[in-house]
């Protein structure tokens, strides 16, 4: 795989900060930021919303095969769109919460939307974050980020969001579906981001880079 343009990947599981982290690393650097936990999560919106059963796999595939995805950059961010709409806050509603590490399990949902993520590396630098940006989207990146925290301080990231999240259920999904689970690629530099600030993991990050010459020495 050749991407023209340089990806940053960030991969971890559910509130470990690594959205924080990928936003502040992209600012940093001028790179667009792009979240493919979004994609997945429109997809699942619009699966709800055509009234189709999450867990009904055939029912999915034959959703997402009429659906038109879009992905596109606005403001340096990732922006996705549905069926012509953006679904806004729904994105990271309840039913969204309960429903999207089923919607990621369908083989087909995950090509088309590794493909649209590949597809940023033709026009742009990005900072990607997701479960399997350095494992499957981008394995030939030299730049791979796997940020981690206890479950205790993930939780409790999430309940002061004010979110209402499973995540103990999406990890479990997430790292033991047969496609492309949550892993630590080989190569990536795990960072635990449990006693540390979202400036302290992005210093580590870019005092990374600039061990690997990626970043001059004065950044
Ligand atoms: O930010 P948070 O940790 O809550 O999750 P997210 O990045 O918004 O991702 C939501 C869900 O999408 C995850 O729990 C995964 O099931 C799925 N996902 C995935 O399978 N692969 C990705 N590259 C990104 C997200």
């Amino acid at each position: 795989m050749s991407e023209s343009y340089n990806v940053i990947a960030i991969d971890g599981p559910a509130a470990s900060g690594k959205s924080s982290v990928a936003k502040a690393l992209a600012r940093r650097l001028g790179f667009v930021y792009v979240n493919t936990g979004e994609m997945y999560r429109a997809v699942t919106w619009q699966v709800l919303e055509s009234g189709v059963d999450p867990k009904d796999m055939d029912a999915v595939r034959a959703c997402i095969a009429e659906m038109n995805i879009e992905c596109g950059v606005a403001g340096q961010q990732s922006t996705v769109s549905v069926n012509g709409a953006s679904p806004g806050d729904a994105l990271v509603g309840e039913g969204v919460n309960a429903s999207v590490s089923f919607i990621a399990k369908v083989p087909e949902v995950r090509q088309r939307l590794v493909d649209l993520q590949r597809a940023y590396a033709d026009r742009c630098d990005a900072v990607m974050e997701g479960r399997d940006i350095g494992s499957i989207v981008f394995p030939d990146t030299p730049y791979k980020f796997y940020i981690d925290a206890s479950e205790e301080v993930r939780a409790a990231r999430r309940a002061k969001q004010g979110l209402k999240d499973s995540i103990g259920q999406r990890d479990k999904q997430d790292t033991t579906r047969r496609n492309s689970p949550l892993v630590i690629a080989e190569d990536a530099h795990v960072i635990d981001s449990s006693h540390l600030t979202v400036d302290g993991v992005t210093g580590e990050i870019i005092g990374r880079l600039k061990m690997k010459g990626f970043l001059s020495s004065d950044f």
